[in-house]
């Protein structure tokens, strides 16, 4: 027969199972006030009951149509754009940029995020990174890359000589996405003004864009992070004087997924390393 510390033990086996299995499949936040009881919700009978006499004639109320990721962003409010726009706009410094950030009220994801994550690394570098967002240990921590793909691309730095010192990192969105899911073209909308500011006000010689979504949302090409991958564009804003050379690369935790994919970050890696060389051997 099983002792009452068995029991108890199986049961909060189970419920730690049970949370492990939530969190695994996204549900890590809790975006509510208030907790919702679902069972109350389903328990309300489900059989079509009849209007109300008042509402009879009136026509059925539209349903909210399903808005695309590229359609929320072409239908981001134009007060809210322009307030994130003026707000960065207006910064002058890294410092200034950050508290423009820490005011701006414009991206939702601000609101379930721990911390913002601004950037890591030397402001003065040469070489700046932009990855996609915070993952939970960023988010933790207020720290880019500080986590299992931050430690990878810590090592991809030191094979070519760089570390935190000699770079400057940050992403193209400031806060983590519930459950690290990948940012809606809505909120890469919201924080693309504070993002072109970041790099404007760094000034870097070379801008390496970590994966497909910092990609499209600063090149605006259509093509996927496959092609684009290892190939040297110019990148410019208008608020910068000349176009910065920049690569795309792979993302490291899609390096971790697909350890295969390594030896083409490694051909990136050399290419970044030969034009830094190529500059230093201009000055
Ligand atoms: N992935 C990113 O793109 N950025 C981070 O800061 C961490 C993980």
């Amino acid at each position: 027969m099983s002792s009452d510390s068995d029991s108890f033990q199986r049961s909060s086996d189970t419920f730690r199972d049970l949370l492990r299995w939530q969190v695994d499949a996204g549900a890590d936040e809790a975006i509510g006030e208030v907790a919702i009881n679902r069972y109350a919700i389903a328990a309300v009978p489900t059989s079509p009951q009849p209007p109300p006499p008042e509402s009879r004639a009136a026509p059925a109320a539209p349903r909210p149509a399903v808005v695309t990721a590229p359609e929320a962003a072409r239908r981001t409010a134009p007060a809210e754009a322009d307030d994130g726009r003026g707000l960065a706009a207006s910064a002058r410094t890294l410092d200034e940029l950050e508290k423009a950030l820490n005011a701006f009220k414009g991206c939702a994801l601000k609101e379930t995020a721990t911390n913002t994550v601004f950037g890591d690394g030397n402001p003065e570098a040469r070489i700046m990174l932009v990855g996609e967002a915070p993952g939970a240990d960023e988010d933790r921590l207020g720290r880019p890359f500080v986590g299992v793909s931050g430690q990878l691309l810590d090592r991809m730095l030191a094979c070519i000589q760089l570390d935190r010192q000699s770079v400057y990192i940050t992403n193209v969105v400031y806060w983590r996405p519930p459950g690290n899911r990948k940012p809606t073209a809505a909120e890469l909308s919201a924080c693309l003004p504070f993002i072109e500011r970041h790099i404007e006000l760094v000034s870097p010689e070379i801008l390496v864009l970590v994966g497909g979504t910092p990609t499209s949302a600063l090149l605006a090409r259509k093509e996927g992070i496959m092609k684009l991958r290892g190939r040297w564009f110019q990148y410019q804003s208008p608020g910068m004087p000349h176009p910065i050379p920049t690569i795309p690369t792979y993302h490291p935790a899609f390096l971790l997924r697909q350890a295969s994919q390594k030896r083409m970050a490694w051909r990136d890696l050399l290419a970044i390393r030969e034009k830094i060389d190529g500059l230093d051997a201009q000055t």
